[in-house]
């Protein structure tokens, strides 16, 4: 792999975990919009909420490792875990496709993804997943789930057609109380599916069997 190519990748991705340090205050200001009604994904249209460091590259090893090629991502936000993603099936032949609800989050992405020099292994779609994602049929190696933690279950159930033995799929933030649904779906089938909690229990990495 050319040096200068993986240079342009770290370095982007050191400019954007730096920058999503600053979060807490993002976030602080969601949580207080949504004091009165539900929290909604537009309450943190300015908070990236991404995966860690240690996260990122563990998972891009990881779709390596398995030469996962089909990589579908469910909530892009700036683009975090897409950079890792998308420098991973640029070494297995493969393409992501991501998906995020707002369009300024997208846009966002999409042009730290092209700093990153990885657009042409990216389709980001822009709008709500189960709708963006509906309709394609061919098989998912890897799937990632980081949005809206409510619909993890019904978007991996609407997915699970396109599964094959080996996919692979990795929910985070399972430490968060609406992804408990998801949880019990995917612990309690044991004959399809084989999970286990890592990274500090923040991330459940499921095996279809
Ligand atoms: C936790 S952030 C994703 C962080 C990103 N994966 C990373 O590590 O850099 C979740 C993102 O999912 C988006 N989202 C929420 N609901 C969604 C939906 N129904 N469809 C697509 N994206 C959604 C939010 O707008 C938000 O940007």
């Amino acid at each position: 792999m050319n040096a200068r190519k993986i240079n342009i990748v770290e370095s982007k991705l050191s400019i954007l975990h730096k920058d999503a340090k600053k979060d807490y205050m993002r976030i602080g200001k969601g949580v207080v919009k949504s004091i009165f009604r539900p929290m909604q994904p537009s309450d943190f249209e300015h908070a990236y909420l991404p995966i860690s460091k240690d996260q990122g590259e563990a998972l891009r090893q990881i779709i390596i490792d398995h030469n996962c090629k089909q990589v579908v991502e469910f909530g892009t936000s700036f683009g975090i875990s897409t950079i890792y993603f998308a420098d991973a099936v640029r070494q297995t032949g493969g393409k992501v496709i991501t998906t995020e609800l707002l369009e300024s989050k997208a846009k966002k992405a999409a042009q730290n993804i092209k700093d990153a020099g990885l657009s042409e292994f990216v389709e980001l779609r822009i709008g709500d997943a189960m709708q963006t994602l509906k309709g394609d049929s061919n098989p998912i190696d890897f799937l990632f789930l980081d949005g809206w933690k409510d619909l993890y279950l019904p978007l991996f159930k609407m997915l699970e057609p396109r599964f094959h033995k080996g996919t692979l799929i990795y929910a985070d933030n399972m430490d968060m109380a609406g992804t408990r649904l998801y949880g019990e779906y995917v612990l309690k089938n044991k004959t399809a599916y084989s999970s286990q909690l890592i990274h500090d229990g923040k991330g459940l990495l499921t095996h279809v069997l």
